[in-house]
């Protein structure tokens, strides 16, 4: 421990009733991607009351804040999300959403509010940092081409060294922690086929070319590209989501839509994916006599957790609250995070805050109208947050000192 862990405890006992304060002002008023305009002006009002903080706008919604410590070293990058989502939300707490069918329904409300303390906390610490903290809010996590490459492309990450992100996680029931070395959420690749038939009376089936009947065999032949086609010990979901075609009972439609989404971790099965499922839905319309056209968007890059910063990480963790407190198995899911943008930059890791509490009712998933947090689980992130930044300055700064 790079400082007395009774002193760390005291301090982040400070921001206990800031935290949850912030949380449930920024609940109650939830932005969509890219219009993040209120969400970043009280982050940046906010972050100008805590001193020593140098605060920017990278990006017309996001913040930045560097705080340098009294001692030269390594830089570490800290990572909150700050977007709501299109959802209308069921809750009826009093701090439930004042913005009609917008909704923190992923605990992106919670991250800056976590991030906010952890600045709070670290401002009043500054003269024990060896190095500088970064702390990043970022815009449009949910909708691609997502903030944080916007942010990269902005240039916050020149001379970061590590980089930590978290989530509020639902599957971990509060007081724990999640994390894990390797691939811990997918990329999230899109898909978009319009099979072109030839419309007709639903009548005379024989003077059309179906492109339901033909639509409806892509769907499940696609299928084949999980079960067949690839190596079953490498994670890929292919799912079509959406199928459009059609007006009326007796009119066979002359074209269908259908779009989707393909989740990998490995690199060379993202690439071998789109081809395989062009050859099926080729062979198909082929077949039938029809026509297609097939588009496919890749997505964020997969998160995949580095190997020492995890175990830096992991080792933190497992002292700030205890073993038994820190999971670390089956925490990856087909998900995705454009936190990853950022892993392109320097070495980094996203762990997972457990933020799920059946007793108190705390159990719908992520996305959901009825989505929230256990509070508990809040003072938990800053304090994972501010004893990693010691720790792993500490670590990043004896390694830079040993290269040298
Ligand atoms: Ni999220």
């Amino acid at each position: 421990m790079a400082k007395d862990a009774g002193a760390l405890a005291t301090a982040a006992a400070a921001v206990q009733e800031d935290v949850p304060r912030w949380r449930r002002h920024l609940h109650a008023h939830p932005e969509l991607s890219f219009h993040e305009e209120a969400t970043a002006q009280f982050v940046d009002d906010t972050l100008r009351t805590f001193p020593g903080l140098e605060v920017s706008r990278p990006t017309r919604t996001s913040v930045m804040a560097r705080l340098s410590g009294a001692a030269h070293g390594p830089v570490i990058a800290l990572r909150a999300d700050m977007d709501a989502l299109p959802i209308t939300e069921e809750n009826d707490f009093e701090f439930a959403s004042t913005n009609p069918g917008v909704m923190h329904a992923c605990g992106h409300d919670g991250h800056t509010a976590i991030l906010l303390g952890t600045a709070k906390v670290l401002s009043g610490l500054r003269q024990d940092l060896k190095g500088e903290v970064r702390f990043l809010f970022q815009h449009a996590e949910e909708l691609f081409p997502g903030g944080a490459q916007q942010m990269v492309d902005a240039g916050v990450m020149e001379g970061v060294d590590l980089v930590l992100g978290a989530h509020l996680w639902m599957p971990i029931e509060v007081g724990k922690v999640g994390v894990a070395a390797g691939p811990l959420l997918a990329a999230p690749d899109t898909f978009r086929i319009v099979v072109q038939g030839r419309g007709g009376h639903a009548a005379q089936p024989h003077l059309t070319v179906d492109s339901v009947a033909v639509g409806a065999q892509i769907v499940t032949n696609l299928q084949h590209v999980v079960a067949r086609c690839t190596d079953p010990f490498d994670p890929l979901v292919v799912s079509v989501t959406k199928f459009i075609a059609g007006t009326a009972d007796n009119i066979i439609p002359g074209s269908a839509e259908l779009v989707g989404t393909v989740r990998s971790f490995n690199p060379q099965l993202r690439k071998d994916v789109p081809p395989l499922m062009e050859r099926i839905v080729k062979g198909l319309t082929e077949a039938h006599g029809a026509g297609y056209t097939f588009e496919y968007r890749n997505g964020y890059r997969p998160v995949i957790n580095d190997e020492k910063v995890t175990r830096w990480l992991r080792e933190s963790l497992v002292e700030t609250f205890g073993p038994e407190r820190v999971v670390a198995e089956g925490l990856a899911s087909m998900g995705g995070e454009d936190f990853s943008a950022f892993q392109t930059k320097a070495p980094g890791t996203f762990f997972l805050i457990g933020a799920g509490n059946p007793a108190k009712g705390i159990v719908h998933p992520h996305h959901h109208p009825r989505f929230t947090v256990d509070e508990d689980a809040l003072p938990m992130g800053v304090q994972a947050f501010v004893h990693g930044v010691f720790d792993l300055l500490e670590r990043a700064g004896a390694e830079k000192a040993a290269a040298l």
